[in-house]
């Protein structure tokens, strides 16, 4: 388990997180914000379509379901800003419903370009609704769009499909603070949340038979060979799904398949890694169905009303700003 490092001058934050992840002690890490390049988003779209993920569609079937009611519930006049726009798709039902009341504002927030122009694509033309997108990481752009809001305007912020999930959960409910700490008394986020289920269907969820997520999962260390220079022979790697049932969630890790020795001169950086030894990659944590408005409570919100999917284990929250 021989690590060595480089001195490095200047590298990129992609760099530094990779270098710092790969010489933990024990258990290596690599960040999961880092699965998202073009490659990684796509394949993630495909994942979000496979059979054994009912994650996605669960998140859309509740707003096509609820999204009247859900809009009932909020505070008039009220724009939208959406961390992590994604396709934006399930987002339109809460515009419709939106836009039958009054002229709304949505302001999706989202590091990648072409994720912000696919959603203005996508939400482009829904009578009544302007778009306008914030290219920056979510509390920043959540941040310039709050400051710049009129007033007696309220803000509805969607946080859906679960990704509060990829936080640790004291990250994810520091997270919420923070989000509470930019809104206002009386503003809403309306937070998704995927619900613990069978260890079986969550373990397919991961590790589709297809082989998409193992994709998703070996492009991290593409990317880093493609962007870092590395040299992974991703055939000595394998993917793996693990539920953890301590921490309540699954877990994507790296396999090494034999004992290798992996350069990345972008990171200044050798790495030894043993036979059958992993790299920890994503954590998805899973919810109770009261844990979600504990959250919320415990980080300055009320839970206003909570919708769970028959389908699939998964709830829309919604939380508002006391
Ligand atoms: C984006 N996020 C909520 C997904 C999840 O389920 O944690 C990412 C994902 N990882 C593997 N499959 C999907």
């Amino acid at each position: 388990m021989l690590t060595q490092t480089l001195p490095l001058r200047h590298v990129s934050e992609f760099a530094a997180d990779v270098r710092e992840g790969l010489t933990k002690s024990g258990q290596r890490e690599l960040p999961s914000k880092y699965l998202y390049d073009e490659v990684g988003s796509a394949l993630f779209e495909a994942i979000c379509v496979l059979p054994e993920y009912g994650l996605t569609r669960a998140d859309a079937r509740l707003l096509e379901k609820h999204a009247r009611e859900i809009v009932r519930r909020l505070p008039s006049p009220v724009h939208v800003a959406e961390l992590g726009s994604g396709s934006g798709k399930k987002t339109r039902w809460i515009l419709e419903a939106l836009s039958r009341r009054q002229k709304t504002y949505y302001f999706p927030i989202e590091i990648s370009p072409s994720a912000l122009a696919a959603c203005e694509k996508e939400l482009g033309q829904i009578d009544l609704v302007s778009i306008v997108g914030h290219e920056q990481p979510y509390l920043e752009g959540l941040r310039t769009v709050a400051d710049r809001r009129a007033d007696g305007d309220h803000l509805l912020v969607l946080f859906l499909g679960s990704t509060i999930g990829n936080f640790d959960r004291d990250a994810g409910e520091e997270f919420l603070r923070s989000v509470r700490n930019i809104l206002q008394r009386g503003d809403a986020l309306l937070l998704g949340t995927d619900l613990e289920k069978s260890a079986d269907v969550q373990m397919l969820a991961y590790d589709d038979p297809a082989g998409v997520t193992a994709a998703f999962n070996m492009n991290l260390l593409a990317r880093i060979n493609r962007e870092l220079r590395g040299d992974f022979d991703l055939a000595c790697f394998r993917h793996e799904a693990r539920w953890n049932a301590t921490e309540r969630r699954m877990e994507m890790h790296l396999r090494s398949t034999c004992r290798q020795r992996v350069e990345i001169p972008a990171a200044g950086l050798r790495v030894s890694l043993d036979e059958e030894e992993t790299i920890w990659t994503e954590s998805s944590h899973k919810y109770r169905i009261r844990e979600a408005a504990e959250m919320g409570e415990r980080t300055g919100f009320r839970c206003e009303g909570q919708w769970v999917d028959e389908e699939w284990p998964f709830a829309q929250n919604l939380l508002i700003a006391e």
